[in-house]
């Protein structure tokens, strides 16, 4: 169904290519709850024949409404920009159809696969580690770009045949600042410490590959050695 606003615009101008926008956003079809999380809702949709997911901001009913207004659509942009900033750094990232800022939506290509985290836990030795190694490649790629993820880990992350492909930009931001970057590294690696504490020698190859491919990637790893230490010490206290 168009709605009355998009019925008007396209009566009364001619179409430009962000009106065809808001009225294929009427056609979205068949919408199953993804996941509900605590900051966002993912559904599973069709929009003009294609699987796509729509990730919507939840609203904070705590926050005042104009503040939370704003949050939302500073995070949105911010998610959104992120992704296209990695794209251009040869980072693969779901293509993103629309983004709505009125409803606090995006909605972009499902990637088919499993997350990399859950992958991990059951492919063989050999593969794990190819995986492993482009997980540090692409990290390489953010950081050499200044794009810092924000919430680097194996969640976030959808293996896609050999493809590994990034998703959840809504923490990151655009900065050279060796501090984020290795806040980056160190998520990644709790990751594996944790979610993957069985196999958590594969972090040497994530390690490895970053390094090789990232100037600078020995400094960000020296940078990690220091949050940790600061994080043993804070612990103690
Ligand atoms: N483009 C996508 N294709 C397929 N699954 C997705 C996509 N985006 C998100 N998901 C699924 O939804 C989950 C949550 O999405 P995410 O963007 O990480 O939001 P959250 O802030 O809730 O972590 C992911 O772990 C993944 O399983
Ligand atoms: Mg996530």
């Amino acid at each position: 169904m168009i709605s009355v606003a998009s019925a008007r615009i396209a009566r009364k101008v001619r179409l430009t290519s962000s009106d065809i926008l808001i009225i294929a956003e009427n056609f979205l079809a068949a919408v199953t709850v993804h996941r509900i999380g605590a900051e966002a809702r993912l559904d599973s949709a069709t929009w003009m024949n294609r699987s796509v997911v729509l990730k919507q901001r939840v609203v904070k009913s705590y926050r005042h409404p104009t503040l939370d207004k704003s949050l939302q659509t500073f995070r949105i942009k911010n998610e959104v920009r992120l992704m296209l900033e990695a794209r251009r750094a040869g980072v693969s990232v779901p293509i993103i159809y629309s983004v709505d800022l009125a409803e606090n939506r995006i909605v972009m290509e499902e990637i088919p696969g499993m997350r990399v985290k859950d992958a991990l836990e059951s492919l063989p030795s050999e593969k794990a580690e190819g995986v492993c190694r482009k997980i540090g490649e692409i990290a390489a790629r953010l950081h050499a770009n200044d794009i810092v993820h924000g919430d680097l880990t194996t969640s976030n992350m959808l293996l896609d045949d050999d493809r590994i492909v990034v998703i959840d930009f809504s923490l990151g931001s655009k900065t050279s600042e060796l501090e984020d970057k290795g806040v980056d590294m160190h998520l990644l690696e709790e990751a594996f410490h944790s979610a993957h504490y069985k196999r958590s020698e594969l972090y040497e190859a994530v390690k490895d590959s970053y390094v090789r491919a990232y100037p600078a990637g020995a400094t960000v790893l020296k940078k990690v050695e220091e949050i940790e230490k600061r994080g043993r010490y804070t612990r103690k206290e």
